[in-house]
């Protein structure tokens, strides 16, 4: 194979390195509100409620499970830390 080719594959290949190492490391909070959150609703009702407090998100996230929301007690806690910390309007959940 032509050596330029072949370093053209390992430039790509060294370049997407970082890419595919900064979507693993998504926050597992972030990871849970973007994918298990929203498969019963909309992101809007948890983005309209990002001023409530920590309680409210334990609280809340329980009543999810309750309705038939399946994660780990890991998750849980993962995702109540994560939009207890988060300002109103923040992304990804407003958007
Ligand atoms: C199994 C379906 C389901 C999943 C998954 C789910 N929800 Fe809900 N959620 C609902 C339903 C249904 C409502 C409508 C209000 C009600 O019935 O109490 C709702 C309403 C809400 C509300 C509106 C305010 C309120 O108190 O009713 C918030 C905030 C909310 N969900 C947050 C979340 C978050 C955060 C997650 C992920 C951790 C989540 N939901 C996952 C079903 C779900």
């Amino acid at each position: 194979m032509d050596k330029r080719i072949l370093g053209l594959i390992l430039a790509a290949l060294l370049l997407g390195a970082p890419l595919l190492a900064c979507s693993q490391e998504q926050p597992l909070g972030e990871k849970v509100e973007t994918t298990a959150c929203v498969t019963c609703h909309a992101n809007l009702v948890v983005c309209t409620n990002l001023d409530q407090d920590r309680s409210y998100w334990e609280s809340t996230v329980k009543r999810m499970v309750g309705k038939g929301m399946d994660i780990t007690e890991e998750e849980e806690k993962a995702v109540v830390d994560y939009l207890s910390g988060l300002e109103p309007g923040s992304e990804p959940v407003c958007k």
